[in-house]
């Protein structure tokens, strides 16, 4: 569904129910639209803060879900400031959902790996809300995620739900473990080396700061993965969110249009894709 039906450039209103903090420079905001607002796990939407501006996110919740959203901001810049001030009863604005998210069906019957990394988890934890819903459809889910800190590792009331679901692999590193982490040490790829996964019928969706991306993809297809079974999630800066602008443009693509959500195949060839 359209932001409104007679201007694509305007914002639905929604208010902001709570504010979650996720670590020291990660927010979540619950938010409830004015009316329902339906979005597929992978797209991403604009949301403006009045006066002030507006940024591009994907939203963290359950696709399922049509009368609330919720999104995971880490503290960049300017917009991003302001919405780490914002408090529950503010009115921000959502425009979208833009692009073309994942691709879920054609994931059925597979073993699902996923590699998610800092805020990278914001799209992964829409997918695996989505993953849960069907989880019959799926052979297993395995979630490899890395922070830098321990006090950097978000959802943690999520990963311990996600912990319970039957067919749902949990693993997770952090760079530099303290006293209070009894999980892996090292930089995410390491939680690679630590799965059992059936390539020949397995996908891989890869989400993350772009040097996790790049060593992530790297990794991937040193295992074995075909270029066509690696999904990325990929960010540009973005304006209009609409494939207008140019702003977001990655070779021959609009990574708002065609985007945000490619093959590693389909992109391979772009310039500039790990900046
Ligand atoms: C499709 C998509 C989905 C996204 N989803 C999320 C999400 O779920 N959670 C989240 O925290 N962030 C997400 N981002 C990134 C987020 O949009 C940027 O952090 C935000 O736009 C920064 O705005 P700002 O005004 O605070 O920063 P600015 O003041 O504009 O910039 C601060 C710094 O960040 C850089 N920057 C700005 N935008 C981006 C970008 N898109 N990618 C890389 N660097 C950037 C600038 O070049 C500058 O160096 C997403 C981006 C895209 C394109
Ligand atoms: S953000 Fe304007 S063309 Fe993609």
């Amino acid at each position: 569904m359209m932001a409104s039906d007679s201007n694509i450039y305007k914002p639905i209103k929604a208010s902001v129910e709570r504010v979650i903090d996720e670590s020291p420079m990660i927010k979540s905001l619950v938010l409830i639209p004015e009316h329902d607002f339906s979005f597929k796990t992978g797209e991403f939407i604009e949301l403006t803060i009045n006066g002030f501006g507006e940024a591009p996110f994907t939203p963290s919740s359950s696709p399922l879900e049509k009368k609330r959203l919720e999104v995971t901001v880490m503290k960049a810049g300017y917009v991003t400031e302001k919405i780490h001030a914002l408090m529950p009863g503010e009115v921000v604005g959502i425009r979208g959902p833009f692009g073309r998210g994942y691709p879920v069906e054609k994931f059925y019957g597979k073993e699902v790996v996923i590699l998610g990394g800092g805020c990278g988890f914001a799209p992964i934890r829409s997918l695996l809300y989505n993953l849960m819903a069907e989880k019959e459809k799926f052979r297993k889910v395995i979630l490899c995620y890395g922070s830098k800190t321990p006090e950097d590792c978000i959802y943690k009331p999520f990963v311990n739900e996600l912990r319970k679901v039957e067919g749902f692999e949990i693993y997770r590193s952090v760079d530099k473990a303290d006293e209070s982490w009894d999980e892996r040490e090292g930089v995410v790829t390491v939680l690679l080396d630590d799965i059992r996964v059936n390539i020949s019928n397995s996908v891989a969706i890869v989400c993350g700061p772009p040097v996790m991306m790049k060593f992530g993809t790297l990794k991937l297809l040193e295992m074995g993965y075909p270029e066509t079974d690696i999904y990325l999630s990929m960010e540009k800066n973005m304006s209009c969110g609409l494939g207008k602008c140019g702003h977001c443009m990655m070779g021959k693509y609009y990574v708002c249009k065609d985007g945000p959500v490619f093959t590693y195949d389909e992109i391979k060839e772009q310039p500039g894709i790990w900046l």
